[in-house]
């Protein structure tokens, strides 16, 4: 407690969030469709910035800019959407939790000896250690493979992971990705531990047998760093050269850039907003390496899983009309028996995942994802996985990043599996 303490003094001491000051954030229950339809038209009105997407008997979470907060607020109860208020100090919470990340990173006890703490979140700097770490000290089954430099000239990282060095190609591959999405930090402990898992404490040794993995721990690491250093929200790449305005305005939205009806639905053109689609399809290195993985194994790729926050949603194609593609049976399915999974490995603080088409989930479309790219090229089972938090915070907690890593690899476990079962029958 005293550790946290000098460290709260040490936060508030700090100039940082200062453009949330006066910021609020609303938990948002939409529970028609009409609903849903208004909320999406305030957050363009009001320049939202929709931090968790609300399902139907799902709260949703927007930070809301001062001058605009009392005029969400009437429209919201004009047409009885549902609000209350997350945190009336936005800057304050912010500077609260990053005492809370600094002290128990600081918490050797809580690191457990483990190579890569799960005790607190990570710098990009210890994540990519870990990473080189894990290719030098077991290089029969790691490989760290750099395919290039992010726009600001970080080094792209991934895993593959394989008792046969990926030469036996009758094994069905597995790809994670996770932290595309920059400020959803806890998107990416899961695939670390899934690195982790299969190669530093193999407990399931038939999952190394069977597949083949490739582990990309974070999409985005420009966009990460930025998160800690400079904008807690921010959720782009940090591109430059995208719009002449993308000097006052980087980054391009990930999730938007894949070749995929691209810019057409749930997009903007405009690089100051949040969802800003890119200048073409996969102007972004960062989304040309997942793109080039896809391709690299697509003849033998079963399952793709992309990790982001927050919902706990496992969420399928396709994203941009809500229509359900020829796999959906198997989608719906292999879906369900990950979620199922992890509600037994679960906590009670956690909601219980939604499994569904992503747009009759969050009755919200959105075209240029990594997940629709990723099947309409003929991945069998592509997912987005919307991991949990935001009850509590803007950050999950630290102490439940172990908890969140080891019960979405329960998950993982299974859709593997199911995955391998189905493979080219
Ligand atoms: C450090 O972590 C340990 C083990 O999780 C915990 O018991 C202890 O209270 C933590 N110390 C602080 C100062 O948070
Ligand atoms: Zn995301």
């Amino acid at each position: 407690m005293k550790l946290l303490a000098i460290l709260l003094v040490a936060a508030f001491a700090h100039a940082k969030h200062e453009e949330y000051i006066g910021w609020k954030s609303y938990f948002v229950g939409p529970s028609t469709k009409s609903h849903f339809e208004t909320l999406q038209v305030l957050e363009q009105k009001y320049e939202l910035d929709v931090l968790g997407r609300p399902a139907m008997e799902r709260e949703g979470v927007v930070l809301v800019k001062p001058e605009h907060q009392d005029d969400f607020i009437r429209e919201l109860d004009a047409v009885g959407i549902s609000h209350r208020i997350h945190f009336d100090d936005v800057k304050r919470q912010l500077d609260y939790e990053d005492a809370v990340i600094e002290a128990h990173r600081n918490n050797v006890t809580a690191r457990n000896g483990r190579s890569l703490p799960y005790n607190s979140y990570q710098t990009i700097e210890a994540i990519e250690n870990y990473i080189d770490y894990i290719g030098r000290t077991y290089p029969n089954v790691a490989t760290v493979v750099e395919p290039a430099k992010s726009f600001e000239g970080r080094t792209i990282k991934y895993v593959k992971i394989s008792t046969t060095n990926f030469q036996d190609t009758s094994k069905p591959v597995i790809f994670i990705d996770g932290g595309i999405h920059a400020r959803e930090w806890i998107s990416i402990p899961p695939v670390t531990w899934a690195i982790h898992k299969l190669v530093e404490d193999v407990t399931e040794p038939d999952l190394l047998e069977r597949f083949d993995w490739i582990l990309l721990p974070v999409v985005n690491p420009d966009g990460y760093r930025f998160s800690h250093t400079n904008n807690r929200f921010w959720r782009k790449t940090r591109s430059t050269d995208q719009h002449s305005l993308s000097t006052m305005c980087p980054g391009v939205d990930g999730n938007r850039n894949y070749d995929f009806f691209w810019n057409t639905v749930g997009t903007s053109n405009s690089p100051c907003t949040d969802i800003y689609a890119g200048s073409r399809p996969f102007s972004e290195i960062e989304t040309r390496v997942v793109r080039d993985v896809l391709h690299e194994y697509l003849d033998r790729m079963a399952l793709y899983l992309t990790m982001h926050s927050f919902g706990s949603m496992i969420l399928y194609p396709w994203g941009h009309d809500g229509s359900l593609s020829n796999n959906a049976f198997g989608l719906h399915t292999v879906g369900v028996a990950m979620a199922d999974e992890i509600f037994k490995h679960s906590l009670p603080q956690f909601p219980r995942y939604v499994v569904g088409n992503a747009v009759l989930v969050l009755n919200y479309a959105a075209s240029g994802a990594a997940e629709d790219y990723a099947h309409q090229i003929g991945v069998p089972l592509a997912y987005t996985y919307e991991l949990p938090g935001l009850n509590q915070g803007f950050t999950l907690s630290p102490i439940y990043i172990e908890q969140v890593s080891k019960e979405t690899w329960e998950g993982i476990a299974v859709g593997a599996r199911r995955a391998g079962d189905l493979f080219r029958k």
